[in-house]
């Protein structure tokens, strides 16, 4: 896993251990802000453990839904019906049942290109932000979830492409994966995925073994830069480390 020091590093016992590490340091940092707050959620197969527990009694009973507004930090442009959807996805296990509606904000795909609806969500993050320039004093969001592709790749943003180098968009296009799935993907850069109190990467199972050894060599992939502000956090598996 990444060697850096600036890493908090939490290693559990399984995936059944990782979302409720994971559900206690989002609780944490919903009860360490007394107003309005902004999560920014993640795709793939990694959250949804956690998803279903944020939704059972312990947690959906005090999380204070009409103060957290729900983001998502990158999207497969599918249609929200589609259940490659990353928002769809957490809009069913947890999402729709307890959160005002206006209160989840999904990248849109009912437009006609990943850029313009790139262009529309910087446009709704900028809004709900109150500014077009981010205050390293007044983080974006209070937490940010993160998942990391065989290719080391993080949010949409993989080894090589040119959304990597961003520096001044909030939200890019990105017209063809590097992975699976093979759809157009939006994705948040590395500067507004960085404007938060915390950054946390899940990351298990045995078929993360190879990415993480890369990682933890620090090699330059994109979940070796994607970083917060304030405090990045693997939370690793036994599998995914191979003990
Ligand atoms: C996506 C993602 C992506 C994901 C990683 C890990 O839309 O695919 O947001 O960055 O987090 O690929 O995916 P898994 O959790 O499925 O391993």
């Amino acid at each position: 896993m990444p060697s850096s020091d600036q890493i908090n590093r939490i290693v559990v016992a399984d995936p059944a251990a990782l979302a409720v590490t994971a559900a206690g340091r989002l609780m944490t940092r919903i009860e360490a802000n007394s107003d309005r707050i902004a999560i920014c959620l993640t795709g793939g197969s990694s959250p949804k453990q956690l998803y279903q527990l944020l939704a059972t009694d312990a947690y959906a009973k005090t999380i204070p839904w009409d103060r957290v507004h729900w983001f998502i930090g990158d999207e497969r442009f599918v249609s929200a019906s589609d259940p490659l959807n990353n928002m769809s996805t957490a809009r069913k296990l947890f999402l729709d049942h307890f959160a005002p509606k206006d209160h989840i904000h999904p990248i849109p795909t009912d437009v006609a290109t990943p850029d313009e609806s790139a262009t529309r969500y910087e446009r709704q993050l900028q809004t709900f932000y109150g500014a077009g320039d981010l205050d390293p004093a007044r983080p974006l969001f209070d937490l940010v979830l993160m998942g990391v592709g065989p290719d080391g790749h993080t949010a949409s943003l993989f080894p090589g492409y040119p959304a990597l180098a961003e520096t001044k968009r909030w939200v890019v296009g990105v017209p063809e994966a590097h992975v699976e799935p093979f759809v157009p993907r939006v994705t948040l850069t590395l500067p507004a995925l960085a404007s938060c109190r915390e950054m946390l990467f899940e990351v298990a199972g045995k078929e993360k073994r190879a990415i993480l050894a890369r990682l933890s060599k620090d090699e330059s992939l994109p979940a070796n830069r994607a970083r917060s502000i304030g405090e990045t956090v693997f939370l690793v598996d036994q599998a995914a480390i191979g003990k």
